[in-house]
């Protein structure tokens, strides 16, 4: 039986505007967007990008017919390991009740009675829904068990589904140690992090009044840095407080929120290597103010857009929807906020390899429908995704 030689190169042909996020190429901005061009993936990298009319030879050519493309979507922050829901908590909150992290609890305990299978299939189910919307890399979260088992079996999932890991077991004190905090933080930073750390690549904690203030914040981040993994953590989220500065201090590759920032959190993460993630899901979700982007890019910092998804202060898998609220409601400019959603979750995750479309880089990328990325916030809410590649791969829409 004679078959058919399987492809080894596949040429996207005909790209409106192709984002490859190397200033060097194309409009010389950040993102480096190339007018009529064209990009070439072979095993499952890209291998070549340029002027559609000098585009070489290649096993499989598709007519993307004036499309965009953008490199996949990063969204650096997002809780997956949980069950349950809080569409009561939001339906109230929509009637006048406010925010609190207390909201948490009510997922632990959900989380901690749902078998490993149920664990397991809601966050494919998610990671599905963020792949169809054009995520190539999603980093998920423990936080919703709070024992050492129930940590260490969110991670193990997870691992399953991603390599950016994060532990989170000091997301809030369980009420078993309710009033012994200390006692908690002594439990993570010991036997749960020992039972954790071989399943995560990064240390997480939530810095805030009714969560870890930044003494018990800095004792988890230097423990689980100790054990080798990676510092980032939630702060200034529902008010000012330290979390900004101890980011800084530890070296975080990302604070998350910073919704409440004093002028000299914005001078620390400008003069540090701290990416500032934020997460304007939340702020839609709870009604409160946003972030002000503005003043942080004014002053240099590098900011990463991200879901936060998870059930109680932001259950949307969509980065478009993120980036549309951040150019809508936080004064971001397209560009700015598809930099963000993109190249911005890379730095947040100090990953090297994805978030741009250069030659030597996985071929993890999105087809628009639309011509520009512009039309991602133009047309909030709309399916604007055609194809999604993972690893040179169509997986989305199912072939
Ligand atoms: O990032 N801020 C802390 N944790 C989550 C909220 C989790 C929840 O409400 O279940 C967040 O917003
Ligand atoms: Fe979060």
């Amino acid at each position: 039986m004679v078959s058919e030689p399987a492809a080894t190169s596949t040429l996207l042909d005909g790209i409106g505007l192709l984002v490859t996020m190397d200033p060097a190429m194309g409009d010389g901005t950040a993102l480096g967007a190339l007018p009529d061009a064209a990009l070439v993936m072979a095993g499952g990298r890209v291998v070549w990008v340029g002027p559609s009319a000098s585009a070489p030879v290649s096993d499989v050519r598709i007519d993307l017919d004036g499309r965009c493309v953008i490199p996949g979507f990063v969204d650096s922050h997002a809780h997956l390991m949980f069950a349950g829901d809080r569409v009561g908590e939001f339906a109230a909150r929509m009637a006048g009740r406010p925010y609190t992290a207390g909201g948490i609890q009510s997922t632990v305990a959900a989380t901690r009675a749902a078998s490993d299978d149920d664990l397991a299939s809601n966050a494919s189910r998610l990671i599905m829904e963020m792949r169809t919307q054009g995520t190539t890399t999603v980093e998920v979260k423990s936080g919703y068990g709070l024992t050492v088992e129930d940590e260490a079996r969110a991670l193990r999932l997870a691992r399953r589904l991603t390599a950016e890991t994060t532990f989170l077991g000091a997301h809030v004190v369980p009420p078993e140690f309710a009033g012994r905090p200390d006692a908690y933080v002594d439990l993570v930073t010991g036997a749960m992090l020992e039972a954790c750390a071989p399943h995560a690549r990064w240390i997480d904690v939530f810095c805030e009044r009714g969560a870890f203030d930044v003494d018990q914040a800095r004792e988890v981040l230097r423990a689980g840095m100790a054990r080798g993994l990676m510092p980032r953590l939630h702060a200034n989220q529902l008010g000012p407080g330290g979390g900004v500065a101890l980011g800084c201090e530890v070296g975080a590759a990302s604070v998350d929120h910073c919704t409440h920032l004093s002028d000299a959190d914005v001078a620390a993460l400008a003069d540090s290597g701290t990416v500032a993630t934020l997460l304007p899901g939340v702020e839609f979700s709870t009604r409160t103010p946003y972030p002000d982007a503005r003043r942080l890019l004014d002053a240099g910092v590098v900011l990463a857009l991200a879901t936060d998804c998870n059930p109680g202060s932001s259950y949307t898998s969509s980065m478009a929807f993120c980036l549309a609220l951040a150019v809508r409601e936080m004064r971001m400019t397209p560009a700015e906020a598809l930099w963000a959603a993109t190249a911005g979750g890379a730095r947040a995750l100090r990953r090297t390899d994805v978030g741009a479309l250069t030659p030597g880089r996985p071929a993890d990328l999105v087809v628009l429908e639309a011509p520009t990325y512009d039309y991602l916030a133009y047309r909030p809410g709309v399916p604007l995704v055609s194809s999604v590649w993972v690893r040179g791969e169509r997986v989305a829409p199912p072939r």
